[in-house]
């Protein structure tokens, strides 16, 4: 099946899944959306983020894709049922897959959570990490300074050092082995968080299971695309296009050809 799969973020914290469906289903295109224009998501209400998150899957529809994958925790949070009730394609979320990687990786039983405010005070990971394993000990986080760091190509400054050490480096007193970088913006800032946290502390990104939990969808329903395949993948960003475009070309790598990105006037949104 050629038609697209639809992933969508708040803004560039997506791509940190679409670099791993791109890895995983090298056959598949991809239409991306980054709502950069109203980003970050992470301090607005349930209905707002729902609202948003409905706008643009209502004009992903043109493009006619057969999956989408809600690339945003704080979509997934507050969104994902409402969006699998209008849509007849599968929906993906991001907060089961991440909180299925901490389960298979805790050996302490003590899982943190870092993510925006919205999904940290939404209780989705709490929810979905004890549904899997009832008695794990969880500590969560917001972290609102992260968003803005990254949708600023700010990955590795000695400011983002001292944001991410003054935001989480108290967690290193608990006794937690794997840290779920629960929003999807958080990768990009790997590294420093690496740093901060220290070796023993696995950081676990959902992008992986994401990719693996798409894969696995359209494999049983058939709807894999061809083999013979080599997708041109589409790039969307509501706000100015010229950050959009530095973070996804050094994410992705120079290797993969970027279709120019398209700025749309999103009127309706
Ligand atoms: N990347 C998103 C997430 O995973 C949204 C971040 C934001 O816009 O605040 O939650």
């Amino acid at each position: 099946m050629q038609q697209p799969i639809a992933i969508l973020d708040s803004g560039v914290g997506g791509l940190t899944v679409a670099r791993e469906v791109m890895r995983q289903l090298p056959h598949e295109k991809i239409v991306y959306f980054g709502d950069t224009a109203r980003a970050p998501y992470g301090p607005r209400s349930p209905e707002e983020v729902t609202l948003f998150t409905r706008e643009i899957v209502d004009y992903l529809a043109q493009f006619s894709p057969k999956m989408i994958i809600i690339a945003c925790n704080t979509s997934t949070a507050f969104a994902l049922e409402d969006i699998r009730s209008r849509v007849k394609i599968p929906v993906v979320g991001v907060i089961k897959p991440g909180a299925r990687a901490a389960i298979g990786h805790t050996e302490t039983g003590c899982v943190g959570v870092i993510g925006t405010e919205g999904t940290i005070r939404s209780g989705a990971y709490e929810q979905a990490l004890r549904e899997l394993s009832p008695a794990i000990q969880i500590i969560s986080e917001a972290c609102p300074s992260f968003v803005p760091l990254v949708e600023n190509g700010n990955f590795r400054s000695s400011e983002t050092y001292l944001t991410i050490t003054q935001s989480i480096g108290h967690l290193r007193r608990y006794p937690m082995d794997s840290l779920i970088l629960g929003c999807t913006h958080y990768p990009f800032l790997a590294e420093m968080i690496g740093e901060v946290m220290g070796s023993n502390i696995k950081l676990i990104s959902s992008a992986n299971e994401t990719a693996r939990e798409a894969r696995a969808i359209l494999h049983e329903s058939g709807m894999l695309a061809p083999g013979y395949v080599v997708p041109v993948h589409q790039f969307i960003s509501s706000g100015e296009p010229r950050m959009f475009k530095v973070i996804a070309q050094e994410w992705l790598g120079e290797q993969l050809e970027l279709t120019p990105i398209v700025w749309q006037e999103l009127q309706r949104i």
